[in-house]
């Protein structure tokens, strides 16, 4: 029996690590930057939490303890999932609660992140608000499946990895520039769908502090 991976193995594992790494995170990092041109308090509140910080080096505890800045990038991954969502193969016939719709095994079935993350009953705040400090407070302990944007059972082998390479972006960026609407017509939103979903139309004004 052959032991380990094959040369063509690894490098293949590597591409993916790229492929499924570089694009997500960038992607999330774009929508920051466009929620933040848009939300000014909350902008100013992951300020605030920085204080007068503006050291080169922030340590790995620092960019830890920032809880506020937990709570915006929990709500930037509910708001807009840079993967929309997910498929999996049944391995058993099932219904659908609710409707009753019969599912066979074999099935392909899709499981949409934007869809949950937007369902009204799951969330005690209006889902279509972004607002971070929902995670503070009353949806705190929303439903473990309304917001999977790394997915469930089998999630995202690289999730630890994305939420602190994007904190730490983050930090820096918000240590010495602020983002401001660039008007109507230059920052109007809007995606396309992609791998990921991309934001369309970022056109944001950029302050060195
Ligand atoms: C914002 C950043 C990211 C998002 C939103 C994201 C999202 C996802 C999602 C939704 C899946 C599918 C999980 C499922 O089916 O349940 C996935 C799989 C995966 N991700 Fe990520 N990911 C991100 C960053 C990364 C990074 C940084 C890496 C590696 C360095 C990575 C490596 C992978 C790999 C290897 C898989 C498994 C692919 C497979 O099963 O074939 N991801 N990711």
């Amino acid at each position: 029996m052959r032991e380990g991976l094959s040369r063509v193995e690894v490098i293949d594992e590597l591409l993916l690590f790229i492929v499924a790494g570089c694009e997500t995170t960038g992607t999330a990092l774009a929508w920051f930057i466009y929620f933040m041109s848009k939300n000014p308090r909350v902008q100013a509140k992951i300020k605030a939490e920085l204080g007068d910080n503006k050291q080169n080096r922030v340590s790995v505890e620092q960019i830890e303890s920032l809880t506020y800045l937990d709570c915006v990038i929990q709500e930037l991954f509910r708001f807009l999932p840079p993967v929309v969502g997910t498929t999996r193969t049944l391995t058993i016939d099932d219904q659908l609660p609710g409707s009753g719709i019969q599912l066979h095994k074999g099935d392909e079935t899709f499981i949409s992140f934007y869809n949950l993350a937007r369902d009204k009953r799951c969330w005690k705040i209006d889902p279509d608000l972004f607002y971070p400090e929902r995670f503070q407070g009353e949806d705190k302990d929303h439903h473990p499946y309304a917001s999977i944007p790394f997915g469930g059972h089998r999630r995202c082998i690289g999730q630890d990895l994305a939420r602190f390479e994007l904190k730490a972006i983050i930090v820096k960026l918000m240590q010495h520039v602020t983002f401001g609407d660039g008007g109507d017509q230059v920052n109007a939103g809007g995606y396309i769908q992609k791998m990921t979903v991309i934001p369309k139309h970022i056109g944001v004004a950029i302050t060195f502090d």
